[in-house]
């Protein structure tokens, strides 16, 4: 809350449908940047120390109040306490009807600021001055001067309004289809977002009609209300189109995806993070980098991810939910995700390329996974190596174990998951097949083409496979 006496209270607009998404998932559970556009505002609600959340839902309320029941964010880090309502608004009869539902659970303490669920990308700097502008005493309105106008809610100044944009009193705001002519030659329009005292906007909405164009409850009408008594109108100006643009449309989702991607690039170039393309960089969660860290194109992260100082991310890879250690290289088309368990690539690991780390990998300091090889709940420990064509899962590896290139663990029976232990200083050689619940002894030896299926001990060569037989002078069979 930016102004001291008054708490602060969020209420988001999420009852409209979303018709030109063309889709059955309601508009505001659409995602950008891995979260639901209506996500993102609820988090910046929070970030604002909201006390309350109200959002009004309509369309899909069902699907939309049970994707927030459980916060969806991405890092799920944190994220202030703050009380999330939802209010029905059943049939939708306009922004002002929306604001009217939220009436009963909206306390008259509290300063109240209007977004929209399919407005993702307001900057919280910009919302505390929005607040600050409205003192807990004036409407604020958030206002924009466009190009293109056409559509939007338009800002009518009193004395020398035509003549220049932030000049005089905000008077009204005329909606496009109620406006005439000259005043749709007015390029300064209402965002949609507002911050105004509780005990205000609660007098004016129960003031409100539907006499215009559209049949509609405006809550842009209110602007009128507060002219009439007296209450100071300020409008808020900001340049920055993105912070006030609403998706409606697959075509603007990207766009503003986009948006929100450059931007995120930027910050972790000016800490100090290489891109090689900040066009081709995706963050669909939350990404942290140490000092000296280098990424290459194509490059997606996912989830929570944490890089260590000096790593290096080839192109093409996608990372999810791990934490890569200083130093560690992960060279291109690697998959990483480590969902729920996680997964750890220790200091000075090598990975890749084309390497697969599932839940539970957990790679310790210079461990070598090179390619084709999937690691899968299983630890490495220390300098272990399985650089081509292999499967280590339910796997504890020792020190320095040399993996060969073909061998598996079969940690599967068809009922249970068994473990494999590989201790220190093993080989195993290629193509082999270890059938646990099985450990390979300490410096032991296993031969290629080897099947496993019962413990070996300490520093032995153990060899399970038919004998090599030579039949002298053999004659092929001839037509
Ligand atoms: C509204 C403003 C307009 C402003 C524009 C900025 C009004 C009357 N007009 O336009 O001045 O320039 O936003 O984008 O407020 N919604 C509901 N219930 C409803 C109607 C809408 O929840 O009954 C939600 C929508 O889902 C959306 C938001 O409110 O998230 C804004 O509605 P939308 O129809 O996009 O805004 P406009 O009326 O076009
Ligand atoms: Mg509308």
């Amino acid at each position: 809350m930016a102004d001291n006496t008054h708490p602060l209270d969020v209420v988001i607009m999420a009852a409209g449908k979303g018709t030109r998404m063309k889709s059955k998932l309601p508009k505001v559970l659409h995602r950008l940047a891995g979260r639901a556009l209506l996500q993102h505002v609820v988090d910046t609600a929070a970030t604002l120390l909201a006390r309350r959340v109200i959002v009004i839902t309509g369309h899909g309320a069902m699907e939309v109040e049970a994707a927030l029941a459980h916060p969806a964010r991405a890092s799920g880090t944190n994220t202030p306490q703050f009380e999330l309502k939802f209010v029905r608004q059943e049939p939708q009869l306009g922004t002002g009807h929306a604001v009217q539902q939220a009436v009963p659970v909206l306390p008259d303490d509290g300063i109240v600021v209007v977004l929209s669920g399919d407005v993702p990308l307001t900057q919280p700097d910009t919302l505390r001055q929005l607040i600050a502008a409205s003192g807990g005493a004036k409407l604020a309105l958030l206002t924009l001067a466009m190009a293109n106008p056409t559509g939007y809610g338009r800002i009518l100044r009193g004395g020398m309004a035509m003549q220049g944009a932030a000049q005089g009193n905000v008077l009204a705001i005329v909606e496009q289809k109620d406006a005439t002519d000259a005043q749709r030659q007015i390029t300064e329009i209402y965002s949609g977002i507002m911050a105004v005292p509780a005990v205000h906007l609660k007098k004016w909405l129960a003031r409100l009609d539907n006499k215009n164009a559209q049949g509609e409850f405006y809550l842009t009408d209110i602007v009128k209300f507060a002219v009439a008594d007296g209450v100071a109108v300020v409008g808020f100006k900001i340049d920055d189109e993105a912070q006030v643009a609403g998706v409606n449309s697959p075509v603007q989702l990207a766009e503003l995806e986009r948006v929100y991607q450059k931007r995120l690039a930027t910050q972790f170039m000016e800490q100090g993070v290489r891109l090689a393309d900040p066009a081709r960089f995706d963050v669909r969660g939350d990404l942290h980098c140490a000092q000296d860290v280098s990424i290459d194109v194509n490059c997606v992260f996912e989830g929570n991810v944490s890089l260590g100082e000096g790593v290096k991310i080839g192109a093409n890879c996608v990372i999810a939910n791990a934490v890569i250690e200083a130093g560690a290289v992960i060279h291109p088309f690697t998959h990483i995700d480590g969902e729920k368990a996680g997964v750890t690539v220790g200091a000075g690991a090598l990975v890749g390329p084309f390497s697969r780390l599932r839940p539970g990998a957990r790679l310790g300091p210079e461990v070598h996974v090179g390619n084709f090889v999937e690691v899968k709940n299983s630890t490495l420990a220390k300098g272990a190596k399985a650089n081509h064509l292999a499967y280590l899962g339910d796997a504890v590896v020792g020190e320095r174990v040399n993996y060969g290139a073909g061998s598996i663990t079969a940690n599967y029976d068809g009922a249970f998951k068994h473990t494999t232990v590989i201790e220190a200083d093993v080989h195993i050689g290629s193509n082999c097949v270890l059938v646990a619940p099985v450990t390979i002894g300490a410096g032991g030896t296993v031969g290629g083409g080897s099947t496993i299926t019962k413990d070996t001990p300490a520093g032995a060569l153990s060899v399970a496979r038919g004998k090599q037989v030579s039949i002298a002078n053999w004659k092929r069979p001839a037509k």
